[in-house]
């Protein structure tokens, strides 16, 4: 199952760069691959109201997942800065179902988090 997930985190992280390259910004692609779909209608999400507060009480809970001084694979996602450098592997992630390994994010959260990174991830 594994294997599975992160075959579709690939080719999700595939297309995340192509989706980048061809600047689409909504619902692109429609079912993320990994049978998590997102919707981008009427919303137009801000890094600091609501994307930050995700990382905060779901992503960046401690060490051992991205909080300050996390050495595994994501790394920290603890600031602008280090979540900006990550956003393709964030959506890859997120769409392909892998993250967040515990606990979990809500329809409304997802299409926060996808439709912030698809519009350029701004630092608003
Ligand atoms: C929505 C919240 C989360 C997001 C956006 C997220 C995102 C990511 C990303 C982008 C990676 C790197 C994947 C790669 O490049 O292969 C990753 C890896 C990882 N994450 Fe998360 N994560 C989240 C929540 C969590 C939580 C809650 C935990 C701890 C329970 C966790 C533990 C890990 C670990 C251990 C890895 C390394 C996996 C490996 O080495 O294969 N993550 N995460």
């Amino acid at each position: 199952m594994k294997r599975i997930a992160s075959c579709v985190y690939k080719l999700i992280a595939l297309s995340t760069i192509t989706a980048s390259c061809s600047k689409s910004t909504v619902s692109n692609p429609p079912g993320g691959g990994g049978g998590i779909s997102f919707s981008c209608t009427g919303i137009s999400p801000k890094f600091g109201a609501d994307v930050q507060p995700i990382f905060n009480t779901v992503c960046s809970i401690s060490n051992t997942c991205h909080g300050a001084g996390s050495m595994n694979l994501g790394g920290p996602f603890t600031n602008y800065s280090q979540i900006f450098a990550k956003t393709a592997n964030i959506r890859a992630a997120i769409l392909s179902g892998i993250m967040p390994q515990s606990g979990s994010v809500t329809q409304a959260q997802i299409n926060n988090l996808i439709c912030w990174i698809d519009s350029g991830a701004p630092n608003n």
